[in-house]
């Protein structure tokens, strides 16, 4: 069914194990290396070809959606699948969505996901990235694309529990995922001494009633 080669194998199965025991995942060399590099190469064409394909990120949804840049200052773009790296990573997505339906039965429907460039200083303020009660987003993923990150670059995803106690400090290494339940784990991305370049992403269920559609951003 899927088109990675014989030596990788795809760690979906710890993805899900983690999840059920702790609610989140950080994975290393979690895709096949020339999907990462294409990604990343596919990401640094963006942002070279200066003409608004990055924008000013939003927070909210629909009516809600506003530029705040108190709360974050990343610059984004939605990922489609009409460029064959892009179109890989939402493959790869849609294949880990089916493993976590299968092992955890977490009835997740779609996948949206998009590049993000935070310049030198640029940070995301502790949120979480979905409410309880309103059923959007169930999990979240970010991928990291940063070559040769240290420690004293900063830029770290730190991340708090239903307490607001500190749990983890995540480095954006190149390469690494991380996966978590949305509405558990509040979260931050620190101001870094570098560009820093990532993928963020969510699994959505299905909340379409009716005729009433409920499309994702
Ligand atoms: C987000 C987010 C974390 C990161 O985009 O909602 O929290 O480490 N990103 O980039
Ligand atoms: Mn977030």
């Amino acid at each position: 069914m899927h088109s990675f080669d014989s030596f990788f194998e795809p760690p979906f199965e710890r993805i899900a194990e983690d999840l059920s025991h702790r609610g989140y995942s950080v994975i290393d060399c979690a895709l096949p290396d020339n999907m990462t590099l294409q990604l990343a190469q596919r990401l640094l064409q963006l942002i070279r070809q200066d003409d608004d394909s990055m924008q000013v990120a939003g927070i909210g949804r629909g009516d809600q959606h506003s530029q705040n840049r108190f709360v974050r200052q990343d610059k984004i773009r939605w990922l489609e699948p009409g460029d064959k790296a892009e179109k890989a990573w939402l493959e790869y997505m849609s294949e880990l969505r089916i493993h976590l339906n299968r092992r955890l039965f977490l009835g997740l429907f779609s996948y949206e996901s998009h590049f993000a460039h935070y310049r030198p200083g640029a940070f995301y303020k502790k949120h979480l990235d979905a409410f309880r009660g309103q059923a959007n987003r169930v999990l979240s993923t970010v991928l990291y694309l940063n070559n040769h990150w240290q420690t004293s670059d900063g830029g770290e995803l730190v991340m708090y529990n239903e307490d607001n106690q500190l749990i983890e400090n995540i480095t954006p290494a190149y390469g690494r995922l991380v996966v978590f339940l949305s509405e558990e784990f509040p979260h931050e991305v620190k101001p870094a001494q570098r560009d820093r370049y990532s993928i963020a992403g969510w699994f959505r269920v299905n909340t379409s009633h009716n005729d009433k559609v409920d499309p994702p951003r």
